[in-house]
């Protein structure tokens, strides 16, 4: 017999069933002990973080825009944070049922079964707020990054790259979506997800610092947060993405100004330290091999300009 090809770890390419199938009704009905009480009243457009939170209140070209074209940029950025948070969920749901698979005891494999329904609460309680959708998703390098990643055979380097650094990061990231956001209930629910991550990240550190890491293990850890590192050191390339895309095609010179108004130094070096910091704690070596390809140093304006 033909077996289906199993799809993608990161579950990227599912599709979404009709909302008249029957599935739906259970899956409803499974999910109740999870508070979806606080389903947001839809709007068109909805803005959860305003311009400081992305830096625009800094950036001249944006206080020059009309109020419509500064909307927009706002509403794009914020559908991008929301879609983002959706996608790592969805590929969290993955990623935890391929860690029940290797489990190394069964205490572990237990373990890896909770923190899947965790990823699933997360990712219901969020599809509310955003729609899944693959071109947006085909068109973020980070995604497509984590997509290739989750598909790795290789135990140690899903430990160290998702769970100690991504989830890591991600506890960070959710820690600065809950404290800015302006909706009460999208606030709980960010400041809700903030236990959980911080459980998966504090196993994924004690079962890599537990274990033999062979050099091959360590060479493929080196090249996934090589590219993941470049993507930070470029700076705040979203916020600038989404300045073109309103405003239309910009020149070297204003590319260079609004990351320079940005602050792209200031912004990508925190975001370094922060990485750098996850991954002292367990990955010496790879801190050591990482820091001599210089990719802890944030490019310069004028270097960020020429990426995105
Ligand atoms: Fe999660
Ligand atoms: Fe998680």
């Amino acid at each position: 017999m033909m077996m289906k090809q199993s799809s993608p770890v990161s579950g990227f390419e599912l599709p979404e069933l009709a909302a008249d199938n029957k599935i739906n009704r259970v899956l409803a009905a499974a999910l109740q002990s999870c508070d979806l009480s606080d389903v947001p009243v839809f709007e068109e457009s909805p803005i959860y973080w305003g311009a400081a939170y992305f830096g625009l209140d800094r950036v001249s070209i944006f206080q020059g825009a009309s109020e419509r074209e500064q909307q927009e940029i706002l509403c794009q950025l914020n559908q991008g944070l929301l879609h983002e948070s959706l996608a790592i969920e969805q590929a969290g749901v993955g990623y935890m049922a391929k860690m029940v698979l290797m489990a190394d005891s069964s205490q572990e494999r237990m373990l890896y079964s909770l923190f899947g329904a965790d990823e699933t609460m997360h990712l219901a309680q969020l599809q509310p707020y955003a729609k899944s959708d693959m071109e947006k998703i085909a068109a973020d390098p980070f995604l497509q990054l984590l997509a290739e990643i989750v598909e790795s055979a290789d135990k140690l380097v899903l430990l160290f790259v998702l769970q100690v650094v991504l989830e890591g990061w991600g506890l960070t990231h959710y820690r600065s979506l809950a404290k800015d956001c302006s909706d009460q209930g999208l606030r709980r629910l960010f400041q809700s997800f903030l236990q959980a991550e911080s459980r998966h990240h504090g196993t994924g550190v004690m079962l890599f610092s537990q274990a033999q890491v062979s050099s091959s293990s360590q060479v493929t850890i080196v090249d996934c947060l090589a590219t993941f590192l470049q993507m930070v050191r470029v700076g705040p390339q979203r916020v600038m993405g989404a300045i073109a895309t309103q405003l239309g095609h910009l020149s070297r010179p204003q590319r260079i100004k609004i990351l320079q108004q940005l602050d792209t130094v200031t912004h990508s070096h925190q975001r370094l330290q922060l990485l750098k910091a996850l991954m002292t704690n367990t990955g010496g070596t790879i801190v050591d091999t990482l820091e001599a390809k210089g990719l802890f140093t944030p490019l310069s304006p004028e270097e960020a300009a020429s990426y995105g």
